[in-house]
């Protein structure tokens, strides 16, 4: 008899566990980019990003667009890497972004990749 009580105990224990679902979030949580807040700039928060990750394989006489400081604007100011109506879509945030499936040498991180959609959001200008 004990050990029927046991078994049932240790039954619904077990139904007890099983209904608890833990998600665990794995991924960086992508800071949430207001395209109507504070304006991003270019030089100070987009430029760092190349400079960090990007530099060593895009630079002059290498893979374009070029992405060294100084050129970078110029280089990736076409409708193939910025597409201010469709920002989503532009090249420069598509490719090494977070849905990017082509380019393999590396991707943005989640904070990276939402200050580089901002920053198109908001025109993508050279400030
Ligand atoms: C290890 C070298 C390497 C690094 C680092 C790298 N890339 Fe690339 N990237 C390439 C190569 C090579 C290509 C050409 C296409 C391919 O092979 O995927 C490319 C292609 C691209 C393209 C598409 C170019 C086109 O005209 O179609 C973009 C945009 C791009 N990279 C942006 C970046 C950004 C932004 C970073 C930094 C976050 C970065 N890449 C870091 C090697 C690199």
């Amino acid at each position: 008899m004990k050990r029927i009580n046991r078994s049932v105990i240790l039954f619904l224990l077990l139904l007890a566990f099983a209904g608890c679902k833990y998600d665990f979030i794995l991924e960086e949580e992508a800071p949430p980019v207001d395209p109507s807040g504070p304006e991003i700039s270019y030089a100070t928060q987009i430029q760092p990003i190349f400079n960090a990750g990007c530099v060593g394989c895009h630079k002059a006489g290498a893979t374009p667009p070029n992405l060294v400081s100084g050129s970078s604007y110029a280089a990736i100011n076409t409708s193939k890497y910025i597409n201010t109506s469709t920002p989503a879509e532009s090249g420069i945030y598509k490719v090494p972004g977070p849905t990017g499936t082509t380019h393999r040498h590396k991707t943005y991180t989640a904070s990276e990749a939402a200050l580089i959609l901002g920053w198109i959001q908001q025109g993508a200008k050279n400030n």
